[in-house]
């Protein structure tokens, strides 16, 4: 039997895709890069992204080309590439930023007049759809994360197109795999319990500053130290997996650990619980839609299809750094901010910048993740610190199209944050 293929069945079944397990959703974008990109192939992403993935498509050997997002959700906006640029990439890697859909009908149109393969980052989209289609469908290959919807503290999937693929990737996958020892596993399934705990007992407040004191956080800003000239010299080796490690490995150690049957089946359980926990976040996404920190991007389009289930609700507010800090005191840590944009973060030498990075700077420095699970408490937190809605200076978005205005139609109204 193939390592983890009781998850893969439930997920192939969920998608109807083959799916093969991996220990985590960078592993399994590291393996599509691999697989689909020859070394130094130009791959155009979002610079509103985790920096995790950044350090993934360098240890693949490629070079990250940032493209123009919309101001309204911080996807790709195609319309926004430039035909050179277009014509200058060799693959597309979608982010579907905190579940909010990317335009993958037209970027998959763009990919296959080109011939270059699409690749869904459906970490944060598990529950999404786009006409009644999942994400993680439309390419030739999607990452999935446990460590998201479900919450889990490993655990992640392959999506591809056949199951000759899916045994060509099982092989690939187990030559990057490093064994799993007991502590780590142990560790694997205990943290996920353990940060319920501190939520259920009221103790996110004391346990979070005191992290921050004693330097436990693995991130002193939104971005981890870059390290240019250790990163620099690493290029020598790409792609390598284990040169990036520690920058890959951020906030996920196992990452590439062969977890045995205790942390499976604790995945096993989580996957178990995926629909009751997407519909309790379509219900909190509807909550947060309704208010007036919402983009109206997503109001709009909350009204028309109706709430998606959101791993995060991106909403725009002025001060955003000082309402971060301040939800701490109301027991609401956010997380998971890309703040500056990878282009600004990691500079010419690592990534090929953006020509407009106009929008995806306003987004980055404006938005707050909100967790919908938790959208009366931050209701209310917000309210109580009279925040502010954030507005970009654009014309309303065709969210029907689901297809933001372009960043050229519309400057951003606040200076972004200084780096
Ligand atoms: C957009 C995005 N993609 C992929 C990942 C990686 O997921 P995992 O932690 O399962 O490797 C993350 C992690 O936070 C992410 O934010």
């Amino acid at each position: 039997m193939p390592y983890g293929s009781r998850l893969a069945a439930q997920m192939t079944r969920r998608l109807g895709r083959p799916c093969l397990y991996t220990p985590s959703a960078r592993l399994a974008l590291y393996l599509a890069l691999r697989r689909w990109c020859a070394p130094g192939a130009r791959v155009l992403m979002s610079p509103v992204n985790d920096d995790v993935i950044l350090f993934v498509v360098l240890a693949a050997g490629l070079r990250p080309v940032q493209a123009p997002v919309s101001v309204w959700d911080g996807n790709i906006d195609p319309a926004a590439v430039p035909e050179s640029t277009w014509r200058n990439v060799d693959a597309v890697l979608t982010t579907n930023l905190y579940g909010v859909p990317d335009r993958v009908v037209e970027l998959r149109r763009r990919c296959d007049q080109l011939g270059i393969p699409l690749f869904e980052d459906a970490a944060h989209a598990i529950g999404t759809r786009v006409e009644g289609q999942p994400i993680g469908t439309f390419g030739k290959a999607a990452a999935f994360s446990l460590s998201k919807h479900v919450a889990g503290m490993a655990g992640g999937f392959l999506a591809v197109e056949d199951a000759r693929e899916r045994r060509e990737m099982e092989r690939l996958r187990d030559e990057l795999l490093v064994p799993g020892r007991l502590p780590g596993d142990l560790a694997t399934t205990l943290r996920p319990l353990a940060r319920s705990a501190v939520r259920g007992l009221h103790l996110v407040r004391p346990v979070w500053r005191t992290m921050q004191h004693l330097g436990l956080l693995e991130r002193d800003t939104f971005r981890m130290d870059l390290r240019p000239r250790r990163l620099a010299e690493c290029a020598r080796h790409a792609p390598s997996l284990s040169a990036y490690e520690p920058w890959v490995r951020v906030d996920l150690h196992g990452f590439r650990e062969r977890h045995g049957a205790l942390v499976h089946a604790q995945l096993k359980v989580r996957m178990d619980r995926l629909d009751g926990d997407l519909t309790r976040r379509s219900v909190g996404v509807s909550l947060l839609a309704g208010t007036a920190w919402a983009g109206r991007a997503l109001r709009d389009r909350t009204a028309e299809e109706g709430a998606l289930p959101l791993f995060r609700v991106p909403l725009l507010v002025e001060d955003r750094d000082v309402l971060l800090d301040r939800l701490v005191d109301h027991g609401v840590v956010c997380g998971y901010v890309y703040d500056p944009p990878l282009d600004d973060y990691a500079g010419a030498e690592f990534v090929e910048p953006s020509p407009d990075p106009s929008a995806a700077r306003w987004f980055a420095s404006h938005t707050l993740p909100a967790d919908p699970l938790l959208a009366r408490r931050i209701i209310n937190a917000l309210a109580k610190e009279r925040a502010r809605p954030a507005l970009p200076e654009t014309p309303a978005p065709d969210s029907a199209s689901g297809s933001g205005p372009s960043p050229e139609r519309g400057a951003a109204t606040t200076k972004p944050q200084a780096r």
